[in-house]
């Protein structure tokens, strides 16, 4: 349980979650980190904590550099209990430490934990002098709670960038160029997907106030450190944060008896035919925060589903949910499916994708079983409407 020294005085100290395999509904294969960070300068500062049940380990790693008896102020960049959960046992242990944090972090501090603790509270662009650093907050409300906020170490050129960055990947390594570059960059994808997606107009103005840092690390609080793809993961941000998407098409869908699915293989033909990569995806076998991760940089969103008792399945109905929530923008849609006596399911689908205000190509349904002529007439009708 060592530390990892950052920069001189700098140490990341955080607890590695190996088996976390569900993040609030996201499926989290690889599991997660949760990074505090500790600098050691005349006031002895530590940067956000850990989850309650990793707090031993922080603490492990922060006396292997400093009595943690000795820390002067705690940051709460974010309230969610992924980085506050430490809080209780840590301010039980420092009764005189202060934290800071923003307004809407105080506020949430006290409603989450009902403790009479002693705040600091900043504003965005404040500065906080620790001794031989300045650490300057700018609040980055909804990325991703109305309390976020993250903080810049100028002497340092570190970005404690809190839940922005990050990705929910355990690993020993601590930075990017230490790591599969191609893991790093799927599980920071699929992070922005699962959880910042929502979020993206705040993210463009964070990056907007972000602008012209001198930057050496972004250290997250979930994952690697950027040291050397930090433009990448920049330009990764504005793309994503403005639902750039690449020409690729999405096939989600779930079936009873295959009919529905039929339909889907006749759509991805369509595609084909246009040379347009499109991806299946069979709600039975894929899990929904998977599938957002592809959702993310998708122009075409097709969704099908057939009519179980006057509704679309509820895997489609838990997908489009979930998918809604998340409001990704600016695609092109189209719903189809099978029904049987009721074709309610892919009216609602339909209703489902329109909501998102999505380009909408024209609904297909076909009853019972499509045949080899409506398979050729839906890759033919699909096919007139991409463009
Ligand atoms: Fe990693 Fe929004 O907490």
């Amino acid at each position: 349980m060592k530390p990892v020294q950052i920069t001189k005085d700098v140490y990341w100290v955080g607890g590695i979650d190996w088996d976390l395999r569900n993040f609030h509904g996201y499926l989290t294969q690889r599991g997660s980190t949760y990074n505090a960070y500790l600098i050691v300068d005349e006031k002895i500062t530590l940067i956000d904590t850990v989850k309650y049940y990793l707090v031993d380990e922080m603490l492990e790693r922060i006396s292997a550099v400093v009595d943690p008896a000795k820390i002067d102020y705690i940051v709460s960049n974010h309230v969610e209990m992924d980085h506050s959960g430490g809080l209780p046992r840590l301010m039980d242990m420092l009764p005189g430490a202060t934290i800071i944090t923003s307004p809407k972090g105080e506020e949430g501090l006290k409603l989450h934990y009902k403790k009479d603790w002693k705040f600091k509270v900043v504003q965005s662009g404040e500065t906080v002098n620790i001794g031989k650093r300045d650490l300057t907050y700018v609040m980055t409300p909804m990325v991703h709670w109305p309390d976020n906020m993250v903080c810049y170490s100028a002497k340092d050129k570190i970005l404690f960038s809190n839940d922005a960055f990050g990705q929910h990947l355990a690993t020993s390594e601590r930075f990017d160029d230490e790591y599969h570059i191609d893991i790093i960059n799927e599980e920071a994808m699929k992070y922005y997907a699962n959880i910042v997606l929502p979020y993206s107009l705040q993210v463009q103005k964070a990056l907007a106030d972000l602008k012209g840092l001198d930057i050496d690390v972004i250290a997250p609080s979930h994952g690697i450190l950027w040291r050397k793809n930090i433009a990448g993961i920049i330009e990764n941000y504005r793309k994503w944060s403005s639902n750039g998407t690449d020409n690729k098409a999405l096939i989600i869908y779930d079936t009873m008896w295959k009919s529905t699915e039929k339909m889907a293989f006749a759509i991805q033909n369509a595609f084909e035919n246009k040379n347009i990569f499109a991806r299946m995806f069979n709600l039975q076998h894929n899990h929904i925060s998977d599938i957002m991760t592809e959702v993310l940089t998708a122009k075409y969103i097709c969704v099908g589903s057939p009519t179980l008792n006057k509704n679309m399945l509820p895997t489609v109905a838990a997908f489009l949910t979930y998918f809604k929530g998340l409001a990704p923008k600016g695609r092109k849609g189209l719903a189809f499916g099978s029904y049987g006596w009721a074709p309610f399911g892919v009216k609602q689908v339909d209703e489902a994708l329109q909501s998102c205000k999505f380009d909408m190509m024209d609904a297909i349904q076909v009853q019972y079983v499509p045949n080899p002529s409506d398979l050729k007439d839906i890759t033919e009708k699909v096919q007139s409407q991409i463009s």
